[in-house]
């Protein structure tokens, strides 16, 4: 058995799941019990479990034949530790964080998750004085200081199996069809999958759309014998007009996904507020402009579930296992990144706060445009 300045440590997976999670905790796991032999306990449903203490022993047989396996076996919630929603009211928690983390003799706490993790976990360390580790998740590949965060692969795989089968039932019926892709405000996913399945159109957050030439797009495909167009739309794709008024302050963020579509009744009055989803108004804009019938998919969750691909497995035992490694050394209050092959280590007051979005002259964005895939301007 190696040294290790760590005896014991705390870990949660906190936020959206995502494939990999597992894998991960196994790393770390594996690692610091059979290698270092640190004492693992393991906190359920992220912050939450921490702050009621709420607890599983981790030993090598919790962990064996998780690898495989997708979502969390410790469960997982979006709560902030400062800002839990306690009996219908919002309190600070930390304290309850910091006294549970004492009664355990936890050295450290690892927390696996994405931008909100890395933050909730740097407030624990300046606010609670606790040391902290953390791992990069999320589908959105959106975590600042990491080459990727593990999870994205595994959707990204999802989302162009989708866009592949799209092209056929398309093709058939010579249909537009916008496909709705997760990735919350970046537009990695979308790319990604949308350059790997030969999405006609690309829709992203960072790079707001002007549908008048997206549409433009599709009649000079149609005119080239072409007649059928799958775009890609990241959730979080914002119009040129939409830009500009959250520029200006006049639209909330919360209001980018949807737009509020007011229904009549017989007499022509209105009754009903329906908040119409980004996809679908995109579709119904692209059926009137450009006279093709347009159709709509929403990959939802379909993006999050399921075995992890063998990249996310790969990145998360390498992930989990440096882990193990920088809690021997007593190296805490870093991120794990990935970098290249292999794993740094990264300060968290460098990663929290902070969201990785796609550059414009990212070399995705150029060749998506060298493909001739229209990226809505
Ligand atoms: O952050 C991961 C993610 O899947 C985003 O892509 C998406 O916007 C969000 O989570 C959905 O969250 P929930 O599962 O809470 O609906």
């Amino acid at each position: 058995m190696a040294e290790s300045k760590t005896k014991c440590i705390g870990i949660l997976t906190s936020g959206g799941d995502c494939p990999g999670l597992n894998a991960a905790i196994r790393g770390v796991c594996k690692a610091a019990i059979g290698s270092y032999g640190i004492k693992v306990v393991g906190f359920l449903d992220g912050f939450r479990g921490l702050v009621e203490n709420r607890t599983v022993a981790l030993d090598d047989r919790t962990v064996s034949g998780i690898l495989t396996q997708g979502g969390t076996i410790l469960g997982t919630a979006r709560d902030k530790p400062h800002k839990m929603l306690m009996g219908g009211k919002k309190m600070d928690m930390t304290q309850a964080a910091v006294d549970n983390i004492a009664k355990h003799n936890i050295d450290c706490l690892v927390c696996l998750g994405g931008g909100g993790t890395q933050k909730n976990a740097y407030h624990l360390h300046t606010e609670g004085g606790l040391d902290v580790l953390t791992l990069p998740k999320t589908i959105d590949n959106d975590v600042a200081g990491t080459d990727i965060t593990f999870g994205f692969d595994t959707a990204m795989q999802i989302a162009t199996d989708a866009i592949d089968r799209l092209h056929t039932t398309a093709t058939s019926h010579h249909r537009i069809i916008v496909c709705e892709i997760m990735g919350h405000n970046s537009g990695w996913l979308a790319l990604g999958a949308g350059i790997a399945g030969g999405a006609d159109v690309i829709l992203i957050p960072e790079i707001p759309y002007d549908l008048k030439s997206v549409a433009a797009h599709l009649d000079k495909r149609r005119l080239s014998g072409k007649r059928f167009s799958i775009i890609a739309v990241a959730e979080g794709a914002i119009s040129r007009q939409e830009a500009k008024a959250l520029a200006s302050g006049k639209k909330d963020k919360k209001d980018e996904k949807s737009e509020v579509v007011v229904e009549q009744d017989a007499n022509g009055q209105p009754y009903h507020l329906v908040q119409e989803p980004k996809a679908s108004q995109i579709a119904r804009q692209l059926q009137q402009l450009t006279g093709t019938e347009a159709r709509v998919t929403s990959l939802g969750h379909v993006q999050r579930g399921g075995s992890p691909s063998p990249r996310d497995r790969l990145v998360s035992s390498l992930l989990g296992t440096a882990a193990a490694h920088a809690l021997a050394k007593g190296d805490y209050n870093n991120m794990i990144a990935i970098r290249g092959n292999g794993t740094e280590l990264v300060p968290l007051k460098e990663v929290a706060g902070k969201k990785k979005t796609v550059p414009e002259d990212h070399s995705w964005i150029t060749s998506a445009q060298l493909l001739g895939t229209c990226m809505g301007i």
